[in-house]
């Protein structure tokens, strides 16, 4: 699907608008952040497609505090257990349906939450967040990011047989959808 195209100085606009006056902006802040662009997205501020090859993704916004992404998601199109760097953060689905394994505490396998973030869903997580999101359902899925400081880092990781987690790769980059394969790998 792909909706009609509006100013995308309508996004920058209302990037402005939920940023306080200097600093990152908090976790509750980047909720309401993603929150109110899904509802400008819906409204039709900028055109999005899918990709039947991997997720596509388009930067909306960025400057020193804050970075905007619009993401589209295939069934089965998905990430790896990766962490956001010192970055905090916040999505919210558009539309479909998206799974999210978590680990907000301890990095171990009995700690990941599995929950289905439905249309509307927003989740909000600091730095030391760690997640995977994946369309497990039969329909494309669209969804807002939003990350601050904006993202200059992400780790990626394995789930070990001990029930751990391994760092398998890091990866320097202002891009939440770099490609792993170009990644530093830790192993
Ligand atoms: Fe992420």
């Amino acid at each position: 699907m792909t909706t009609a195209l509006r100013s995308p100085a309508r996004i920058r606009r209302t990037a402005s608008r939920t940023a306080s006056a200097r600093g990152p902006l908090t976790v509750a802040q980047l909720g309401d952040h993603t929150r109110f662009l899904a509802q400008e997205l819906l409204a039709g501020s900028h055109p999005w497609r899918f990709d039947a090859q991997s997720r596509w993704h388009q930067r909306l916004y960025r400057d020193d505090r804050v970075d905007v992404w619009l993401i589209t998601w295939m069934p089965a199109q998905g990430t790896q257990l990766h962490d956001h760097g010192g970055s905090s953060g916040a999505f919210t689905v558009l539309e479909g349906a998206l799974e999210e394994a978590s680990l907000a505490g301890p990095r171990t396998a009995a700690h990941l939450q599995r929950r289905d973030r439905q249309a509307g869903a927003t989740v909000s997580f600091g730095p030391r967040y760690v997640h995977d999101v994946l369309n497990t359902s039969a329909r494309p899925a669209v969804s807002v990011h939003a990350y601050s400081p904006p993202l200059t880092s992400m780790t990626f990781y394995d789930l070990a047989d001990d029930g751990g987690l391994t760092r398998i790769a890091q990866l320097d980059t202002d891009d939440p959808e770099a490609s792993l394969e170009n990644a530093e790998p830790l192993l």
